[in-house]
């Protein structure tokens, strides 16, 4: 299976976002991430619609939107509008998360869900064929740098049983480096995040290359 790195901009000079999007394309990454982040429902907060529409001329590769806030449901067409290919809402912020997959796809964009590093994969049970993406969490979110939780890698094997041969994608995010990168793939992840790993240096493309191993 081919692994598709998606940089978190998160890790980003945000004084030159434009430009940072553009390099990370430049040096040969699959999705860009983009963190929204409330200050409600993660103890930290990034940007919304106005900013993701701001960078969405700098690039053509896939806006990967993972919306860590609460509510989500009020807010997914301002995400379509502004850019997003994909939008991912968190299980623990949605009681309806059934019907936030069906408002998304019929925006016209693919659907994900994402799980907290406590939140059992059983979740996504019913509601799997409504889905284009799981989006397992390998640290709580809110920061970037934080410690990989080791415990991820079996729920990353859980939910690709339960993908079978469906057409989902499997991604991780949270402390994936060269050396957390290939046990998750081993799991069955094909998708990876990465943030510090990705911009710790200005060599965008060799960092990539160490993840993609
Ligand atoms: C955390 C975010 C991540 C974060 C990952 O809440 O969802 O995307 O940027 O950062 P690293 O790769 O540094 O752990
Ligand atoms: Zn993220």
């Amino acid at each position: 299976m081919t692994v598709k790195i998606a940089p978190s901009i998160l890790s980003a000079d945000f004084a030159q976002l434009g430009n940072e999007v553009k390099a990370i394309d430049e040096a040969g990454c699959d999705w860009i991430h983009i963190d929204v982040m409330d200050g409600h429902f993660v103890p930290n907060l990034t940007f919304g619609p106005p900013v993701i529409k701001a960078i969405r001329p700098w690039t053509k590769k896939t806006f990967d939107v993972h919306l860590m806030i609460d509510p989500a449901q009020p807010f997914l067409e301002d995400y379509a509008k502004a850019g997003a290919d994909i939008i991912v809402v968190h299980a623990e912020a949605d009681r309806h998360i059934d019907r936030s997959l069906q408002i998304i796809r019929s925006l016209g964009k693919k659907a994900g869900i994402s799980l907290n590093p406590a939140t059992p994969e059983g979740i996504i049970e019913y509601v799997i064929d409504k889905l284009d993406l799981v989006l397992v969490m390998s640290v709580n979110p809110g920061f970037g740098g934080q410690s990989f939780i080791e415990s991820q890698v079996e729920k990353v094997a859980r939910i690709r049983r339960m993908i079978g041969n469906r057409a989902i994608d499997l991604e991780v995010d949270g402390g994936v480096t060269p050396e957390t990168a290939p046990r998750l793939i081993a799991a069955g992840a094909n998708v990876l995040v990465a943030g510090s790993a990705v911009f710790k240096t200005k060599d965008y493309a060799g960092n990539i290359a160490a993840i993609r191993g």
